[in-house]
């Protein structure tokens, strides 16, 4: 009888010992080693976005492509270098923007707390305090993740879905990362800000088949719309169109209203109505802003935490564009 409780009490310390080292992301992980961390990113945002309002999109569609590409780790963040063409210069990457903006609210940091506060967490509190100070939702970000050392261009072209993908194909590349059809459809929802260039939707409005066609599932009025006002030619590449036109910095339903009405602006779109459990789950959120806001605040903490490095795992980068030597 003693050496069964005995036994029982090793099996529990041994229980607690293991969990003890797996480290996890917890709200204010730098409450004592950088106290001001997160002030000092709100500050900046907030005195920032508001004469650069489009950034707010710029920065949580480059959270979204980090996370997916190896987890939320900063390795969108990093430069190529003689041998290596990073996910930066991968052609999904290459419409991001905001990458100084990130830079400089690391040099901020760094001044305060020298080589405590990584990029990833930098990059993933920035995406939710500029989104939040446009009037979007907010959302928890547990913080602790470390930064990757390893940022490869092919990797980014693997992992992130393009515009021209189906509903399979976009579930899939999700349900790589742990998400499923319900953070699709929310997630898709943050393309109700931003702006889009006309290259990623040249084929669509061009070219569908190769036979010089219009992709049928795009509203036959807003194709000829964007054909005679926007993209005015299949070469186009330096024109932008607003996702959700007449409201590109206000969160909002339009993305989703938009995309009942078939005017979504890419077959990735599109694909959201491919689905009975799909179009209910749009139609869910068409019901109450509030509501669409509380479910996109879970999903986002979701993808904050897709394949995170913590404990002693990666590194804390001195600077966001470069890993440490
Ligand atoms: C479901 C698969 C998705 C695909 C295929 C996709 C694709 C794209 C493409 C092609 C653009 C336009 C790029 C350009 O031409 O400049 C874009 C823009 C954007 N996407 Fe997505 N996206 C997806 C999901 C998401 C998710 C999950 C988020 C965020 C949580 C997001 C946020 C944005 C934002 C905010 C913009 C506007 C960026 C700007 O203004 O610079 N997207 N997306």
């Amino acid at each position: 009888m003693e050496s069964q409780s005995y036994f029982k009490a090793l099996i529990i310390i041994l229980i607690a010992l293991i969990g003890s080292t797996q480290a996890q992301l917890q709200l204010g992980f730098y409450a004592k080693s950088c106290p001001k961390a997160e002030k000092i990113i709100l500050k900046y945002v907030v005195e920032h976005i508001r004469n650069a309002p489009s950034l707010a999109a710029a920065l949580i569609r480059m959270h979204f492509h980090d996370c997916f590409v190896n987890g939320c780790d900063g390795s969108v963040l990093v430069n190529s270098t003689q041998g290596n063409q990073a996910e930066k210069d991968s052609p999904p990457n290459l419409t991001l923007r905001g990458f100084g903006f990130i830079d400089t609210i690391k040099s901020v940091v760094e001044a305060e707390c020298p080589g405590v506060v990584s990029c990833a967490d930098i990059l993933a509190l920035t995406a939710r305090d500029s989104v939040h100070s446009i009037g979007g939702p907010y959302w928890n970000v547990p913080t602790g993740r470390r930064d990757g050392v390893i940022s490869k261009a092919e990797e980014a072209l693997l992992s992130l879905p393009a515009p021209f993908h189906n509903l399979t194909t976009l579930l899939t590349l999700f349900g790589n990362v742990g998400l499923d059809v319900n953070d699709l459809v929310l997630l898709s929802g943050a393309q109700t800000i931003g702006v889009s260039h006309c290259s990623s939707i040249a084929t669509r409005l061009y070219n569908f088949t190769g036979k010089g066609d219009t992709d049928p599932t795009l509203d036959n009025e807003y194709a000829k719309n964007l054909k005679t006002f926007k993209c005015k030619n299949i070469n186009d590449n330096t024109t932008l169109i607003e996702m959700d036109p007449g409201s590109r910095n206000t969160f909002d339903l339009g993305y989703f209203k938009q995309v009942v009405k078939r005017r979504g602006l890419f077959q990735s779109d599109a694909a959201l109505l491919e689905s009975s459990t799909t179009r209910a789950i749009i139609a869910r959120q068409l019901q109450s802003t509030q509501g669409f806001f509380a479910e996109f605040a879970k999903s986002m903490e979701k993808m904050g935490r897709i394949n995170v490095k913590t404990g002693t795992e990666g590194e804390i980068r001195k600077q966001c564009a470069r890993v440490n030597s």
